[in-house]
């Protein structure tokens, strides 16, 4: 029998006071507070929140330690804030348990600031903590007027598609003395910057990628130890590219804008800013870089010396300032015009062969003024097209005539300056060749062991003029040869034309690849270990889970789908890091981020991302399909807008997410309103999408999401206190679910599709009357059974199967399905050598070889979605309070599972849930960092079988028994380390 603690009462406020006073005291371990952040990053620079938030995580030995008050104190010098001289903000002791999201309410900041800061806390004795160390941010520019600098660069004057990329260098004396010299910067393409020849920072890919006309990130640097002072310095840029080129309209058109600020001691500051001073060359080593294409290197080329002092740029030019425009896009062509007037008429052809190509790959036209009974008229037509005037009276005279097109991507000039607010793209790790064949004579192909996303550095020794030749692929052909024809129409191809000076070592700059296998030819001599070596690059978002457990084939898919985000959240979520796509892909997006975000901390990372994918909602309201650069909206997809914010609240706790983006919320729910009929959506977009043979009505699909969307909004208007607005968004979703029944389920349970997916809609997205549940139960399990037990889920399905499978009880179904290894499953691409998770369940089969290539990525996180169950479920950990302020473990064991192990680093620390069969017993271990308490789920009939720390487990420490439910007893528990064993 157990003891039923009927007397509480489990629901909200009261029973966390009572646990607040209930829970021992240890004094054993004073709380210490670490780990100090703002804005989700470590000691930033650039902040541009005039409010930002801040946030810490507490260490301390023990059980049952809780932060009962905080203190912080935020200084403008190191000094001060240790002299406790806090000029910009003392909270004094404030009595609260919070640890993040704590917003920043002292004296207003300016540009430029730099806060230091350090907090103290005291645990529920009210001990004192020590201070924590100093912590610090800086804040950006916070207005345009702090920008004097110009946009400059070098006018495109080629034709090709292609460019070299632009080199500009400035040779600058620096005053005798200055504190400190911070560089501001960004770029109209991609930017490399360097100062007296060494690389500013560690990023890569800056200033990211954004809706560039609305909104462009820049970076800040501390380069005070680059310079020196009283001497010439050397300020050098490389531009590429990158996405502004490719999906832009930017293609050769690059700009770079940068600022140093030498602080001086006196409070001034002197400032040198990219201006027509500046030198630039294409001339450099870098011929063509592109994001699909790959890079080209002709080491012939090098300059040395050209961003050190003292290099002669005599045959370099002055760099133009605002490059982008309208000289290199419109020509004058008056005198070919004239030439071409016969008497009264003109008749002439709008087409490069007269007027030549000022703009590449632009559709032209030509504009005429001439003059007719003494008056200017304008006429023009397309290229391609015929001019066709005649004066009325006399010869016909041409004021001016000009041939080329308005261009669209300069608005990067007017867009929204602001510093990066996700993770920069780094270098994370290198890796060394697994395997090295040479299936065609001189063509060595090296398996790296793992699909990433990076590119590989070579080290090689040749002739001068020698040209090695580097392809990328996931897979490779039966015949061991490279297999590209799933990269559509990325040519995936790098090129290093050496200089024949002894050993050579080369990696690109502006280019990135997804592959395991890199291709090499062109080498002298036969390739080993140290020839090629793998650099992986992503976004820099912490990593911070881990899963094990007694299934390899389990370890080896959690592997592969962190490697699969690795590969994908390079500065936006991407759809897949190979071929010609490599967009941010909404639908992917928000399918996987409840995985995302336990395999990383992503606060940073979408952040970024949302406030782009905002910048790229339409006016009506429709949050796109792709973003940045997005278009097009489609269910599943767009309702990314909303999904993913509340996504950030349930693992961070962060309510400004909510705030920042409700506007834009209530927009979407408005569009998706006023585009159905009698509350049902209209069938559009993709569907579910690469299903295995089980489409879906789209009008279904388009429903359920309206519904879910519209639940969200509901519960997010809740969040925010703006009741009327939860009640009407409440009262919709009722509406809708309604409808969704009406139109869709039949008695039987049957949903129109009648797939899996359309079963998981609307059992995970809580569509159906009581009465219609356990029918529709029914049917999704015949479903499953009619595939023999396999899954045929699309992206949309695929995030549901597991959890909706657990919440109606057939866990063990749940669990078989995660552990199938045959085709369709998640094990099958594992049994054949995948180290990421594939675009589809069939990319490649025993039976049929590799799918058609036209969508056939090995590396797309989407199907990873399973990742959340595996942390939720297998391992049982979940927020049962939004940000982990509480944790729910709640692990639910599988029949052939003998142990399961999984730890989150949250954002209030380190959490742990470890379960482990030995024969008949049970054992669980729990870890839970300071202030952080938690509901345990120990599975057993009675809780008198329980033991703790060897104790009955009602008697422990810390530990509460609460009730029975499902099949386990529950137990209250406080921040600690608990062993619970099950008899
Ligand atoms: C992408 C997907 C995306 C889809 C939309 C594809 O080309 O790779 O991941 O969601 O289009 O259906």
């Amino acid at each position: 029998m157990y003891r039923r603690s009927g007397r509480w009462n489990r629901s909200g406020l009261a029973l966390s006071l009572i646990c607040f006073l209930w829970i021992p005291i240890r004094a054993e371990g004073l709380l210490r507070p670490v780990n100090l952040r703002c804005e989700y990053k470590d000691h930033p620079l650039g902040i541009h929140t005039p409010a930002p938030r801040l946030s810490w995580v507490l260490e301390g030995k023990g059980r049952g330690l809780r932060q009962s008050h905080y203190q912080i104190q935020v200084a403008s010098s190191q000094e001060q804030l240790q002299e406790e001289i806090c000029d910009f903000w003392d909270t004094g002791k404030v009595p609260s348990s919070e640890q993040n999201q704590i917003a920043y309410a002292g004296k207003s900041l300016s540009s430029m600031d730099r806060c230091f800061w350090r907090v103290r806390v005291w645990d529920q004795s009210e001990n004192p903590s020590p201070w924590s160390k100093q912590a610090f941010w800086s804040m950006g520019l916070l207005s345009p007027k702090d920008w004097k600098a110009n946009w400059i660069g070098l006018p495109s004057e080629s034709k090709e598609t292609y460019q070299p990329c632009v080199y500009l260098r400035k040779e600058p004396s620096l005053p005798n003395e200055y504190e400190r010299a911070t560089l501001h910067v960004t770029a109209a393409g991609l930017y490399a910057f360097t100062i007296n020849g060494k690389r500013v920072g560690k990023d890569f890919f800056t200033p990211g990628w954004t809706e560039y006309e609305k909104r462009i990130y820049y970076q800040t640097y501390d380069v005070t130890d680059l310079l020196k002072p009283g001497v010439k310095n050397v300020l050098g840029a490389v531009l590429g590219d990158g996405w502004y080129g490719l999906h832009h309209g930017g293609r050769g058109r690059l700009a770079l804008l940068a600022q140093l600020h030498l602080e001086k001691k006196d409070g001034t500051s002197h400032l040198i800013v990219t201006d027509d001073t500046w030198r630039a060359t294409r001339e450099g080593p870098i011929r063509m870089s592109d994001i699909y294409q790959g890079e080209t290197y002709d080491a012939r080329k090098e300059m040395p010396g050209w961003n050190k002092p003292g290099f002669n740029d005599s045959n370099w030019r002055n760099a133009q300032v605002d490059p982008f425009g309208s000289n290199a896009t419109w020509k004058d062509v008056t005198d070919i015009v004239r030439k071409a007037v016969k008497g009264k008429a003109l008749h002439i052809q709008a087409d490069n062969a007269h007027f030549g190509d000022p703009i590449y790959g632009k559709v032209k036209q030509l504009r005429v003024i001439y003059e007719e009974n003494g008056r200017e008229k304008e006429a023009h037509v397309q290229e391609g097209q015929t001019l066709d005037l005649t004066s009325g009276e006399g010869q016909l005279s041409i004021v001016k005539a000009e041939y080329g097109a308005d261009m669209g991507s300069p608005k990067v000039t007017e867009a929204v300056r602001q510093s990066h607010l996700g993770n920069p793209v780094r270098k994370i790790e290198e890796i060394v060749p697994v395997k090295i064949t040479e299936p065609q004579p001189g063509a060595y192909v090296l398996d790296m062991g793992q699909n990433f996303s990076g590119w590989v550095r070579i080290r090689a020794e040749g002739e001068e003029g020698q040209e090695i030749t580097l392809r990328f692929a996931e897979r490779c052909n039966p015949d061991g040869t490279v297999y590209t024809t799933n990269l559509r129409k990325a040519a995936c191809t790098d090129r290093y034309i050496m200089k024949g000076e002894g050993i050579e070592v080369w990696e690109p700059l502006f280019t990135f690849h997804g592959f395991q296998y890199v291709e090499i030819k062109g080498l002298t001599q036969k390739p080993d270990k140290h020839t090629v070596t793998g650099v992986v690059l992503h976004s820099d978002a912490p990593l911070v889970g881990g899963f094990e457990c007694s299934n390899p084939m389990l370890n080896q898919l959690f592997q592969n789908i962190v490697w699969g985000q690795r590969s994908n959240y390079l500065e936006v979520p991407t759809d897949c890091p190979q071929r010609d796509e490599r967009m941010g892909w909404s639908g992917d997006a928000q399918v996987f981020i409840g995985t995302g975000a336990y395999n990383m901390d992503i606060a940073a990372f979408f952040t970024s991302w949302l406030t782009t994918y905002a910048d790229s909602q339409n006016p009506e309201g429709g949050y796109a399909n792709v973003s940045p650069k997005g278009g097009g909206v489609s269910p599943g997809w767009g309702d990314a807008g909303v999904i993913c914010p509340w996504t950030l609240y349930r693992m961070y706790g962060d309510k400004r997410i909510l705030e920042n983006h409700y506007e834009g919320m209530a927009k979407w729910i408005r569009y998706l309103e006023e585009r159905s009929e009698n509350d049902l959506r209209p069938a559009q977009g993709f569907g579910d999408w690469v299903s295995v043979n089980a489409p879906m009505p789209k009008d279904v699909i388009a429903t359920a999401y309206f519904a879910y969307s519209t639940h969200l909004m509901s519960q997010i208007a809740e969040v925010l206190g703006r009741s009327s607005d939860a009640a009407h968004y409440r009262a919709r979703f009722e509406k809708i679910r309604s409808a969704f029944t009406e139109a869709y389920v039949k008695e039987t349970g049957h949903i129109k599709g009648n797939t899996q997916t359309t079963y998981l809609l609307a059992l995970g997205f809580d569509l159906l009357p009581e009465d219609l549940r356990t029918p529709a139960k029914k049917r999704l399990l015949e479903r499953l059974e009619a595939r023999d037990c396999h899954l045929s889920v699309g992206f949309l399905g695929v995030n549901l199967l597991l959890p909706v499978l657990t919440e109606i009880g057939e866990v063990d179904l749940a669990y078989k399905l995660i552990q199938n290894e045959t085709y369709p499953s998640w094990g099958y691409p594992i049994r054949h050598g995948a180290t990421t998770v594939w675009e589809r369940w069939d990319g490649w089969t025993e039976a049929k070889g590799f799918q058609t290539p036209g969508m056939n990525s090995f590396n797309h996180y989407a199907f990873g979605a399973c990742g959340q169950w595996m942390f939720e479920t297998m391992a049982g950990i979940s927020p049962e309070k939004p940000g982990f302020e509480k944790v729910r473990i709640r692990p639910l064991l599988g029949d052939e599972m003998k142990h399961v192990k999984a730890t989150y680093d949250s954002i209030r620390g380190s959490i742990e849930a470890h379960w482990r069969r030995k024969g008949d017993a049970l054992q669980l271990e729990v870890c839970l960092p300071p202030n952080v308490e938690g509901t345990v789920w120990v599975p057993c009939q009675d809780p008198s079988q329980v033991r703790e720390g060897g104790k009955h487990a009602v008697d422990a420490d810390c530990v509460r028994f609460l009730d029975m439910n499902e099949g386990a007893a529950l137990f209250e528990v406080g921040s600690g380390t608990y062993r619970f064993s099950v008899r």
